[in-house]
């Protein structure tokens, strides 16, 4: 059981590039921040709906709640390499990432840190319009639907998502800066840790995360 990590600020592309990794790899990609919008839908499900409170502050899930998903999703996934996107967020995140994996007799290979500029990842946020039904991301300048409005792979309605206002932006940047700088010396000192730029085009960052992933 291999797993690697991709972290970024909200709007670096981890989304984007993340699935198109794990298929060239042969991973299984798992989206934290998908699985709790998922699971928030659900009305019987006990930890999506306490998810909820911190979800519409802008709050991280607390790592207690999310250590207890990583738990679920190893024992689902057992056997399986995994990207995971975004997850870790904090350093007791990743140090149990670590422990678990290890019990699981798999190991971390490396973390990605896709890196761009606050301005950007406002832009970027503030451009995305999501699939309400088959989650496929739009940026209404660089990656538009045929039709306005609407999902061109299934024809769904398109969303803003609900915390990508400027302000919902700004908090979830902020909380994502309080904790990233331990998470970077964390993989930085085991020698797991890879930097790519991702302001330029997807394909660019694509090719780069291959570059460095695939030797
Ligand atoms: P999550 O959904 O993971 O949000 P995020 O980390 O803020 O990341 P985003 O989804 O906003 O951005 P992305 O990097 O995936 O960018 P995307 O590819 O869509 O998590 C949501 C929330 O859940 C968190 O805020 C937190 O509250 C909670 N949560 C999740 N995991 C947690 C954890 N481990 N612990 C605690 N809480 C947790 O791209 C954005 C836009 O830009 C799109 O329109 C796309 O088309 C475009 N784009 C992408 N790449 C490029 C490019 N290279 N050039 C131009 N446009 C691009």
């Amino acid at each position: 059981m291999r797993a690697f990590v991709f972290m970024g600020p909200p709007g670096a592309g981890k989304g984007t590039v993340a699935p198109i990794i794990a298929e060239v790899g042969n991973l299984l990609h798992i989206s934290t921040g998908d699985v709790i919008r998922e699971r928030m839908k659900d009305l019987h499900d006990e930890w999506g709906q306490r998810c909820i409170p911190y979800m519409d502050a802008g709050n991280f899930v607390p790592d207690d709640m999310m250590l207890e998903l990583l738990a679920e999703l190893l024992t689902i996934h057992e056997g399986q390499d995994l990207l995971f996107d975004g997850f870790p967020r904090t350093p007791v995140q990743a140090k149990a990432l670590e422990a678990m994996l290890n019990k699981h007799g798999g190991c971390l290979e490396k973390a990605v840190l896709l890196e761009i500029s606050p301005a950007t990842a406002v832009e970027r946020c503030g451009h995305r319009r999501t699939c309400t039904s088959c989650g496929e991301v739009y940026h209404l300048l660089i990656r538009p639907p045929e039709k306005e409005g609407t999902c061109t792979v299934c024809g769904s309605e398109l969303e803003l998502r609900e915390d990508d206002s400027a302000d919902m932006v700004a908090r979830r940047m902020a909380n994502y800066e309080k904790g990233i700088a331990a998470i970077v010396a964390y993989y930085g000192d085991q020698y797991k840790l890879v930097r790519i730029d991702a302001s330029c085009p997807v394909d660019d960052v694509v090719a780069a995360v291959v570059k460095i992933l695939v030797k």
